[in-house]
């Protein structure tokens, strides 16, 4: 009888606080070095003391990490140091992170003894976007309350290989179709398939999935799942994401609510980008 290649199973951990793309390009290259994906997230008590309070509450960022689409389940509460007790505990053969040192707060690396032991990876931080970098421009949002002069900067983002954000000095990363495909399913439309258009701003990425369960009978399900994809990332380019596939988008046949065929799903979750800011702003001086 044929041999049945071993499933290889993957630990992750993190804050996954304001969940943008680099986070999700992070669990996207996790995913691609085995078969099945478990992240850990950390309580908001753990974060506080290592490194400050987090936007999101501990259960926001559960949601958050479950909708997004390489992972398989997620860990409420898991300890801020990777030990290999609790790759063990999984059953994880190893864990990944970006090639960015973590630091416990009395200067310990928290992968030490994962590191040790042979059982960690590292994949590529994605330049340009932190937590801290999303947190100082909302900031500068409201101090200029969204004017010309913030508007003027944000339109300079990620234009061209010299972009800098104008208040990190970090360079901005390029959004380019090559980059849009490594985070879409690679597979065309076939005859017969449902295609969903979904479009939107998808300025931050917000509670939008409670769930992520493939249902390909239900047609809500195939909506949460192009809006979980759109959320994986900035689209860029007159690229569209839809549920399974990318498409380009061509004005002149969007014409959904003519045609009928316009669909609203209900988020389950009505935090505006107004309301985070106002987070921000309460525990600004921690920061
Ligand atoms: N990560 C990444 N690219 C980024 C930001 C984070 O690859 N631009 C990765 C980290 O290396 C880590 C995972 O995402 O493996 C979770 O990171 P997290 O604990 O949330 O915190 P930070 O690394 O501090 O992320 P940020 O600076 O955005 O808060």
């Amino acid at each position: 009888p044929e041999k049945r290649k071993r499933v290889v199973r993957l630990w992750c951990d993190g804050c996954y606080d304001m969940v943008h793309y680099g986070h999700s390009n992070q669990l996207r290259q996790a995913k691609s070095m085995g078969d099945y994906l478990i992240v850990g997230v950390h309580t908001d008590a753990e974060i506080s003391k290592h490194k400050g309070p987090p936007v999101f509450t501990q259960e926001e960022r559960y949601k958050m990490v479950r909708a997004i689409k390489w992972v398989d389940e997620i860990v409420e509460g898991a300890p801020y140091v990777t030990t290999l007790e609790t790759l063990d505990k999984y059953n994880c053969d190893f864990c990944v992170h970006g090639d960015d040192i973590t630091l416990t707060v009395d200067g310990k690396d928290t992968y030490a003894e994962v590191k040790q032991a042979g059982r960690y990876r590292e994949c590529k931080r994605t330049q340009g976007v932190s937590t801290t970098d999303l947190v100082g421009r909302m900031l500068l949002m409201t101090k200029a309350h969204h004017s010309n002069m913030v508007r003027f900067h944000t339109d300079n983002f990620g234009k061209g290989a010299t972009a800098h954000s104008p208040w990190t000095g970090v360079s901005q990363f390029l959004q380019t179709s090559q980059k849009i495909i490594q985070f879409a399913s690679a597979k065309e439309p076939q005859p017969g398939d449902t295609i969903i258009y979904v479009a939107g701003a998808f300025d931050l990425f917000r509670i939008l999935l409670p769930h992520k369960k493939k249902k390909k009978k239900n047609p809500d399900m195939q909506i949460s799942e192009g809006i979980c994809e759109a959320l994986c990332m900035y689209v860029g380019e007159g690229l569209a994401i839809n549920g399974i596939h990318l498409c380009k988008l061509q004005p002149e046949q969007i014409e959904p609510k003519r045609r009928g065929i316009f669909r609203t799903i209900d988020s389950g979750n009505n935090l505006t980008t107004d309301d985070i800011v106002q987070r921000i702003i309460e525990n600004r001086l921690q920061f």
